[in-house]
């Protein structure tokens, strides 16, 4: 792409400021950003104007979840059942790990976090020893596919690689990264985060599926009979992976997902909760919990929607495939975004002050047409780290690991 069509391309979404430093640029860099300007899709920046009409959603009724008591009558079964998948070489594990990380406010991925007290203890190591269990218990090594971004790629495969992966086969580690969305004011305007180089985030966590496709890593893994895909977020340090239970109850009740769910704390708390929306599977977010939905009741007079996610689903890829060309929807994130200043100066800004654009994994389920809410223990398997302190956190995530006899 050359000046003139770049200039073009931009003009056309009121944008031409990208182009405010190309004179004092050097070829290289003048060739970076006609580069990115090419391979950036600005498409998304339409979405602004549908800012707060993105609420409209269907009828919403409850969908049941297995309960602790119902799992725990099948476990050995639903346990038999997933082992033999496993050892199959059937189910393999995706670890999303191309967020930014912000809230917890380090500058290197989430996943290299310390949250050792007496000892080193990343997050990716407690993931990768959680997956030791099964991988323990089938005998058989868990395909394990890491996605990164273009800000967390180098130093993830770096870190994993210096730590000898923590013990894994690494014959059985692929790693693939997702794509970049602009970043832009509240007035719309792209960021430019150098003289070069336009703000960008990574585009949320829905493209995973899409992501593994375009780097053949989705082929690679058809081709070695892998049908299932077990995604979990790098924030849960108590996550079970490829749990067996888990993957038997799917796989018998013939679901195109699973998604573990935790029981609520109380109406109010701020999850996503397993739902039917016009009668398809959906999750419906907090935000979006009417008051008459929060008090509702099912037919034994419990709490109707009382089961929230955790990010962790199991997605057979047979159904995957069906709708990995499907547009999903596009969430506009408040968010904290580096930029250069009128004076060109980098500014780090220590709170929001523009927007990100996201697509959103809990949004696949509703495109698909049976999802088995699965029931854990809230304790034993939910840690998640988002913040430093406080809820959700650093401090709680160790109380919880400590619980479960976990050395830090
Ligand atoms: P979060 O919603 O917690 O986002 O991600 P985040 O970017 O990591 O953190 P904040 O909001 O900036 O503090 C949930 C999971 O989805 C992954 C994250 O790595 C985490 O495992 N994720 C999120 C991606 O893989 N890509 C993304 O673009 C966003």
């Amino acid at each position: 792409m050359d000046y003139k069509q770049a200039f073009d391309k931009l003009s056309a979404v009121g944008q031409e400021h990208v182009l405010k430093y190309y004179e004092e640029l050097s070829g290289d860099q003048q060739k970076e950003l006609l580069d990115q300007i090419e391979n950036t899709d600005f498409s998304v920046l339409a979405s602004l104007k549908e800012k707060g009409e993105a609420g409209k959603r269907g009828e919403i009724t409850p969908l049941a979840a297995m309960q602790l008591s119902q799992i725990r009558e099948k476990e050995q079964e639903f346990r038999k059942v997933g082992l033999d998948a496993i050892q199959k070489g059937k189910v393999g594990a995706v670890l999303l790990a191309g967020g930014m990380g912000t809230r917890l406010g380090s500058d290197n991925p989430k996943g290299m976090y310390n949250i050792g007290i007496t000892k080193e203890v990343y997050i990716f190591q407690r993931l990768i020893e959680n997956l030791f269990d099964v991988v323990r218990e089938a005998g058989e090594w868990v395909p394990l596919y890491v996605m990164t971004s273009d800000k967390s790629h180098e130093a993830t495969t770096r870190f994993l690689k210096e730590h000898d992966y923590f013990g894994y086969n690494s014959e059985y580690i692929t790693f693939f990264v997702q794509d970049m969305a602009p970043a832009c004011d509240y007035e719309g305007k792209i960021y430019m985060e150098d003289k070069w180089k336009m703000a960008t985030s990574p585009n949320g966590n829905g493209g995973w599926y899409s992501s593994m496709y375009k780097w053949g890593v989705a082929r690679k893994a058809l081709d070695d009979g892998v049908e299932w895909l077990n995604v979990f977020a790098v924030d849960n340090v108590l996550q079970r992976i490829a749990d067996p239970c888990f993957v038997g109850a799917v796989i018998e009740n013939d679901c195109a997902v699973g998604a573990k769910v935790v029981r609520k704390c109380t109406p109010d708390e701020k999850v996503g909760v397993m739902c039917l929306e016009d009668g398809r599977p959906s999750i419906v977010e907090y935000y979006d919990l009417t008051e008459e939905l929060m008090n509702a009741k099912d037919e034994n007079g419990d709490p109707a929607y009382n089961f929230g996610v955790i990010l962790n689903y199991l997605f057979r890829i047979s159904d995957l495939e069906q709708i990995r060309e499907k547009a999903l929807p596009l969430h506009v994130v408040e968010k904290k975004i580096p930029f250069l200043d009128e004076s060109g100066n980098l500014q780090k800004p220590d709170k929001p002050n523009g927007y990100k654009f996201e697509q959103l994994v809990l949004d696949m389920i509703h495109e698909l047409d049976s999802c088995l809410p699965f029931e854990v223990e809230r304790n034993k398997e939910f840690a998640p780290i988002k913040n430093a302190t406080g809820v959700d956190s650093v401090e709680s995530a160790r109380e919880l690991c400590k619980e479960n006899g976990i050395e830090l």
